[in-house]
């Protein structure tokens, strides 16, 4: 297969894990006898230094002429973020238009512990059971991310708002995904709102309750946020299956199920509009780790099995990748932050380790 594929190293640990991405992607390109062009672009805090945008003019058109993308996560340490504008900050500037350009309503947040795999949870290791196999499914392009946001004065008093605001196709659609996912695995569905007291929430049940009716095979529930939160670290193996999430609820829960798997270097992600779609890990840029080699790159890594399988079609390419990074870490081996301390530090992986043996497998 012949395709163009966008590269956005992004900042902080971007370079580091994407680079490990990049050395697994064309080691299963060399196997299976593909053809990829790769177009490296800015994008991200360092890209406004450089370039003056955090989603440069030129990288927009990398991207609108690529097949799909490869995003690695943006944002600079605290000080550093201070001295951009706010309209110029790279999750606003750059991550939101991105999803927006190419409406990538459906993100997909896999939430896998094999059972061998189970300490590395901080949870007990009873509670993961027979292993975790989740897939979280994030609305992505609607909410309150996206409507309007108004600061003012009033009677005197200085106020912010955000606008939460969903359409009835923005909801349907994307628990479409879900169903069919669910029906797909032959697991199933939870859907979680905040229907108790907001009116999207509300309405976004009408309509899955309403989609529902044409998936009678899939085992659907549904469940309020404040509790789903305390199920997952009570009983995390109840999601096993497909889990539905509005957009800010899915940004929060999703990070909490990378602790219950003892690190968000285990959150991979896939964003997948009508014709084009990204990926990214599910975190951030890691400042406080950047640079240093020690960042887990089986989000980013994870992240392009998905490009394979959700961008190209192409699952067998995907299922090589994900047995290699099981087996790396079935054999023993431990990123930094998943070895405890007395861990036999000639199993400790640096980035670059990790990638390499990953490589080594396919
Ligand atoms: P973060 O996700 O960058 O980091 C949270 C914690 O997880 C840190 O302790 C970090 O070291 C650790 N961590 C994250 N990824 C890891 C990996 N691959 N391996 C090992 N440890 C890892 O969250 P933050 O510090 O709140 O955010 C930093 C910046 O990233 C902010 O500017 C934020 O806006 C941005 N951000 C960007 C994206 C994205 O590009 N999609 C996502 C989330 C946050
Ligand atoms: C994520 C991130 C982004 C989000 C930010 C950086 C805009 O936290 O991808 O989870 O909130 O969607
Ligand atoms: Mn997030």
């Amino acid at each position: 297969m012949k395709k163009t594929i966008a590269v956005l190293e992004g900042d902080g640990i971007g370079p580091e894990i994407v680079a490990e991405s990049i050395k697994v992607l064309r080691a299963v390109e060399k196997k299976f006898g593909h053809d990829f062009r790769l177009d490296y672009a800015p994008f991200g805090a360092e890209a406004y230094f450089t370039d003056g945008s955090p989603f440069p003019e030129k990288t927009i058109r990398i991207c609108d002429e690529a097949d799909a993308i490869i995003k690695g996560p943006v944002g600079l340490p605290v000080d550093k973020m201070r001295r951009i504008p706010q309209e110029m900050r790279p999750e606003i500037a750059a991550i939101l238009p991105l999803r927006e350009r190419y409406d990538t309503f459906a993100n997909y947040r896999p939430v896998r512990l094999p059972k061998a795999l189970a300490s590395f949870s901080p949870l007990k290791e009873s509670l993961i059971g027979e292993g975790l196999d989740i897939l979280m499914i994030r609305e992505l392009v609607g909410g309150i991310y996206f409507g309007a946001k108004t600061e003012g004065s009033a009677t005197g008093m200085k106020y912010a708002a955000d606008d939460c605001r969903y359409t009835h196709e923005q909801v349907r659609r994307v628990a479409v995904v879900a169903f069919e996912e669910a029906r797909k695995r032959r697991s199933p569905m939870t859907d979680i709102h905040k229907a108790n007291v907001l009116a999207t929430s509300r309405f976004w049940v009408e309509v899955v309750d309403d989609v529902a009716r044409s998936y009678p095979d899939v085992e659907y529930r549904s469940m309020l946020v404040d509790n789903a939160a305390f199920q997952l670290v009570r009983d995390p193996t109840q999601f096993n299956g497909v889990v539905l999430l509005e957009n800010m609820q899915g940004d929060i829960l999703t990070d909490q199920a990378g602790g219950v798997l003892g690190s968000l270097g285990l959150m991979p992600s896939a964003c997948i509009g009508p014709e084009k779609g990204y990926v990214e890990p599910a975190h951030g840029s890691a400042p406080d780790i950047a640079g240093q080699n020690k960042a887990n790159p089986y989000s980013m890594i994870g992240s392009v099995a998905f490009l394979y399988e959700m961008c190209f079609g192409l699952h067998a390419e995907s299922e090589v990748i994900w047995n290699a990074l099981f087996t790396v870490f079935e054999e023993g081996y431990r990123t930094v932050e998943l070895a405890p301390p007395d861990y036999d530090p000639a199993m400790v992986l640096t980035t670059s380790q990790f990638g390499d043996r990953v490589v080594g497998k396919i």
